[in-house]
Order: structure tokens, then C-alpha cells, then sequence
């Protein structure tokens, strides 16, 4: 991956930040808006359906969905940490034998990806600089669904993430966080076919599932 976002993202989500997380995904299940992503995409039958995820992180979402009735999972992840939590943890439950693990950035990979019937982006294109290229190419893969959380497009937020901005820059880090107008993400997803069936939302982000 030669984008200076991907160096930014296998810098950040390191082997000890990532065990972290693993740790507490264990001990505490996903965190809040993950779980709202999971309960309002398990408002449909996911029964024998397939899942692409992409930049699930320590892979919640998958691992979550499988319990609900999903069968195959195909989870593209640039960070190599995440990736490769995602996969002992699936290990660990048994299921690592359903999913397909690809490395990567998915704008580059996108065109060897197959579409699936739900597609996930959690917290992701908040951590993408080319949202439109982001969102374009995945929603081309979502037969019935496509879940996102990412940033309300609010005063507070934009402040919020140009100060985690501003100490990634004194850290030197190339990672950086964006804060894409929600108005620009609905216009490309509704002219991709996908229509919002459900939103809630909390103090920072917005949970939404679209359906085609
Ligand atoms: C803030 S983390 C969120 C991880 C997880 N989804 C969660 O909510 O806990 C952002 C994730 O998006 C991934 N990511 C960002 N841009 C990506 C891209 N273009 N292709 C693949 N993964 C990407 C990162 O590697 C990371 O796993």
C-alpha cells in the first residue's frame, strides 16, 4: 500500500494498540455504536446471507453476524495488526474457515472483491481520505444492505477531529482523520440505488443502514 493515509493507518493500529482492543472486544463485546450497527442490520433475516467487511478491525461485526446466521464473510482490512486479530479471533470461534482475508487498501483491491449481500464500513471512511472512490466502489458490492457509522456532520465533531488532526501532525504521524459532509455521502449512495432504512445516532457518530 503506498498512500501515506495506509503507512498512517499500519502506524496507528499497532500490535500493542490492537491487542488492546482485541482484549476488550473479549471482555466486553463491541463497543456502543457497533452494537447499533449490528442490531439494525440484524432487524433483517441475515439468515444464510454474505457479509463484506470492510476495515472491521478486530472484526466484531463478523464475528457477531455469524451468530446471527450469516455464512461467508470477506474482510478486506489495511491494517496488518487488525487483520491479523481478526483472524485468531475467528480462529479462536471457530470460524476463521468461512472468511476470506485480504490485505489492503479496498480502493485498490475493489475490482478482485466479489459483491455481497450486506456490506459494513464501521468508523471507517472517517479514516479515508477519497470518501467518494471509498464509497462508489463498495456500494457497487451491496446486493440488500450496506451499514455505516461514521462522524455526525456537526460543529463539535469537525473541532473534535481537527484537534486529533493537529496531535497526529506534532506526532508526526501521516494518519488523519476526516469529517465528510453527510450530504455528499447520502447524494452518492442514493445514486448507487441505496435508500437509508434506519439512523440513530449518539453525541459523535451516525449509525445508518441502507437497503437496495
Ligand atoms: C477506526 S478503525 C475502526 C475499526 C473497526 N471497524 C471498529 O469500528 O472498531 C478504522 C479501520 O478502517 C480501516 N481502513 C481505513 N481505510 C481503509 C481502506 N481504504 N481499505 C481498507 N481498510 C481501511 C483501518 O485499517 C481500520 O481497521
Amino acid at each position: 500500500m503506498n498512500c501515506g493515509q495506509c503507512q498512517g493507518i499500519e502506524e496507528l493500529f499497532s500490535q500493542r494498540y490492537v491487542a488492546k482492543e482485541l482484549s476488550r472486544y473479549r471482555a466486553k463485546g463491541p463497543d456502543r455504536t457497533t452494537r447499533m450497527l449490528i442490531e439494525a442490520i440484524n432487524e433483517e433475516d441475515v439468515d444464510g446471507l454474505t457479509l463484506l467487511d470492510i476495515g472491521g478491525g478486530v472484526g466484531s461485526i463478523q464475528h457477531e453476524l455469524f451468530e446471527a446466521g450469516v455464512q461467508e464473510v470477506t474482510s478486506v482490512e489495511a491494517s496488518t495488526a487488525y487483520l491479523n486479530a481478526a483472524r485468531a479471533e475467528a480462529q479462536v470461534r471457530g470460524l476463521a474457515e468461512h472468511v476470506s482475508y485480504h490485505h489492503g487498501n479496498f480502493v485498490d483491491l475493489a475490482a478482485d472483491i466479489a459483491p455481497a449481500d450486506i456490506v459494513t464500513l464501521d468508523r471507517v471512511i472517517c479514516c479515508y481520505h477519497d470518501m467518494e472512490k471509498l464509497v462508489v466502489l463498495s456500494a457497487a458490492r451491496a446486493r440488500k444492505l450496506y451499514g455505516l457509522v461514521y462522524p455526525r456532520d456537526t460543529w463539535w465533531m469537525k473541532i473534535g477531529l481537527a484537534f486529533e488532526n493537529l496531535s497526529f501532525r506534532l506526532r508526526r504521524s501521516p494518519f488523519r482523520t476526516y469529517s465528510h459532509a453527510t450530504k455528499s455521502v447520502e447524494t452518492i449512495l442514493s445514486s448507487n440505488g441505496l435508500k437509508r432504512r434506519s439512523y440513530r445516532q449518539t453525541l459523535a457518530w451516525q449509525v445508518v443502514v441502507y437497503s437496495r
